[in-house]
């Protein structure tokens, strides 16, 4: 049987790696076998993509941006997201398109259109079975990365930007409410694991 795609979205300092590290291990316990992976990353390529796409100083275009985060993808679902589930195992994903509507859609101002069409070109059928997005405003998500000693050409934005991203992640989820799952992340971390039990016992059945 085909495994389960489960995708993480978030703006930066939501709270997404805290939430990943516990689905990953309430997955595990439930004896699913998980492959746990990033985007833009993943693959040796990818990984590489990201350190460009990621470095401070290399300042480029939107949509230069944007075609990397695809082609990153594209290596991606190749190597790792497509024969993980037909083999059967469960992929937990940090970030997937969505990311890209949200940041480069959002956040940029890349056409929406732009991004449709690369999504069917990259991913055709692939879309993942569920998504948690993890709302917070900019304002929250900052004080909670304070502690990042260098943030990258993302986390660098500011207040503005993250709006957007937050406003287009909005959107998105709008318009998928059977897969996007928004979740209320300015609450407790235990509030939240609670709601979070509730939706993954449900696919665990
Ligand atoms: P992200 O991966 O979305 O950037 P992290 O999971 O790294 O965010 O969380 C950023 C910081 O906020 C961490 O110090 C984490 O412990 C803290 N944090 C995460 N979720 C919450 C929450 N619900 N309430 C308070 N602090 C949180
Ligand atoms: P992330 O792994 O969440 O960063 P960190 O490990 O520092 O918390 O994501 C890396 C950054 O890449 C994040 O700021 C969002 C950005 N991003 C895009 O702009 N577009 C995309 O399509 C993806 C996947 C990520």
């Amino acid at each position: 049987m085909r495994g389960k795609f489960i995708t993480l979205e978030g703006i930066d300092g939501a709270g997404k790696s805290t939430h990943l590290e516990w689905l990953a291990d309430f997955w595990c316990a439930h004896g699913h076998d998980l492959v746990v992976t990033r985007e833009p990353g993943g693959t040796v390529l990818g990984e590489q993509l990201r350190k460009l796409l990621l470095d401070g100083k290399q300042a480029m275009h939107a949509e230069t941006e944007t075609l990397l985060m695809f082609a990153a993808r594209r290596e991606h679902i190749h190597q790792v997201i497509t024969p993980n589930l037909e083999a059967g195992r469960w992929v937990l994903c940090d970030r997937f398109t969505d990311a890209t509507f949200a940041y480069q859609g959002g956040g940029r101002g890349v056409a929406w259109h732009r991004l449709e069409a690369l999504e069917h070109w990259v991913q055709g059928e692939l879309e993942p079975d569920l998504t948690f997005y993890f709302d917070v405003t900019p304002a929250v998500a900052r004080q909670r990365m304070t502690a990042i000693k260098q943030p990258d050409r993302f986390e660098r934005e500011q207040n503005d930007f993250f709006q957007r991203v937050r406003d287009a992640y909005l959107l998105r989820a709008r318009n998928a409410p059977q897969r996007i799952h928004i979740i209320d992340a300015e609450r407790n971390i235990e509030e939240i694991r609670r709601e979070l039990t509730v939706i993954v016992e449900l696919l665990c059945q």
